[in-house]
């Protein structure tokens, strides 16, 4: 069996590659480094790796027709909203062309594939008041980030039935654990806090600190992305979290004890086009059989271990 992982360098693909090659598969990853870093690929020589760019649609061609993955994960994204808001143009492109030329490519030649999975986002749920989010909740998508995500989600779903893909789609909440790069100023808050802590940089408290979210270790995405995967499910919508709702100030108060430092907070405005509170119900994904394995002091304690 082979996967394609696009954005496989990247923070959450790197973690997941790793876990497909102890699984036995042959993992192909493409990966333009722009957040991803081939450091994050632990077996490289087990790994074939292509440093393209996933709108390099001619080349993404002639990658399917030659390497013939059974799973594709498309990982590959401009995976922050505020950056999104500084560059709509090029997240679109990345969020939604790319994804959309793969699956019509896919469509048109008939690719005999064993699954499609997107990774989509919770942003997609916007912020209408029902809580916890379920897969069926309403949807408000306040940002090209959220708007591009959702749209590539019905695409997915609409192209899994309309011509017979076996395709999947997946809300990651907020993710963190190791790899994940905090050198851009739209990188997740928990790489930025950690580099914050670790080298007593000041910290920037966008907004007051009252919003929430749904933070879920690495280790259980990957758990949850191969109980999909094994499932053989199709057509369907899975949250990614782990069913937890923090303020950022809590989560702030948590990493300081576990770190055993206090950080130097800066305040800035709130971001425009952001979620004030995300939680999700993981019913859905808790009948596949996922169990949440790292309560957020235990993640961030392994996190800051290894920072
Ligand atoms: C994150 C993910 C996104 C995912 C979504 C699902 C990143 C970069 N973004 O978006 O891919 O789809 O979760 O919910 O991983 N903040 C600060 N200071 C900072 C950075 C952030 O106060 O230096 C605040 C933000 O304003 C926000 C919160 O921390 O309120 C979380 O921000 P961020 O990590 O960028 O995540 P989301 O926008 O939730």
């Amino acid at each position: 069996m082979k996967a394609l992982v696009t954005g496989g360098a990247g923070f959450i693909g790197s973690h997941l590659v790793d876990h497909l090659v102890a699984e036995g598969l042959d993992v192909v990853v493409v990966d333009n480094l722009s957040m991803g870093d081939l450091h994050n690929v632990k077996h490289q020589d087990e790994v074939t790796i292509y440093v393209e760019d996933v709108r390099n649609e001619k080349f993404m061609q002639q990658l399917l027709q030659e390497e013939q993955p059974d799973y594709i994960y498309f990982l590959a994204a401009v995976a922050s909203v505020a950056d999104s808001i500084e560059r709509p143009a090029e997240t679109h492109s990345v969020n939604q062309t790319a994804v959309f030329n793969m699956l019509e490519y896919i469509r048109k030649t008939n690719l005999p594939i064993k699954q499609f999975l997107f990774t989509s986002s919770a942003a997609v749920y916007g912020n209408l008041p029902e809580l916890p989010k379920k897969e069926d909740s309403r949807v408000d998508p306040l940002s090209p980030y959220a708007i591009d995500k959702y749209a590539t989600e019905r695409f997915v779903l609409a192209y899994g039935e309309l011509y017979d893909l076996p395709t999947v789609c997946v809300r990651f909440f907020n993710v963190y654990g190791p790899g994940q790069n905090p050198s851009s100023p739209y990188s997740g808050v928990l790489s930025i806090l950690t580099d914050c802590l670790n080298n007593k940089k000041p910290f920037t408290l966008y907004g007051d600190g009252s919003q929430t979210r749904d933070f879920v270790y690495v280790e259980d995405v990957i758990q949850a992305l191969w109980l999909i995967t094994k499932s053989d499910t199709e057509h369907e919508v899975f949250n990614i979290a782990n069913g937890n709702e923090a303020s950022l100030n809590a989560i702030i108060e948590t990493y300081e004890k576990v770190a055993g430092t206090s950080l130097q907070i800066k305040k800035a405005p709130g971001r425009e086009g952001e979620v004030k509170r995300s939680v999700a119900n993981i019913g859905k994904l808790i009948k596949l059989g996922y169990t949440t394995k790292w309560s957020l002091e235990a993640g961030l304690s392994k996190y800051w271990e290894g920072a």
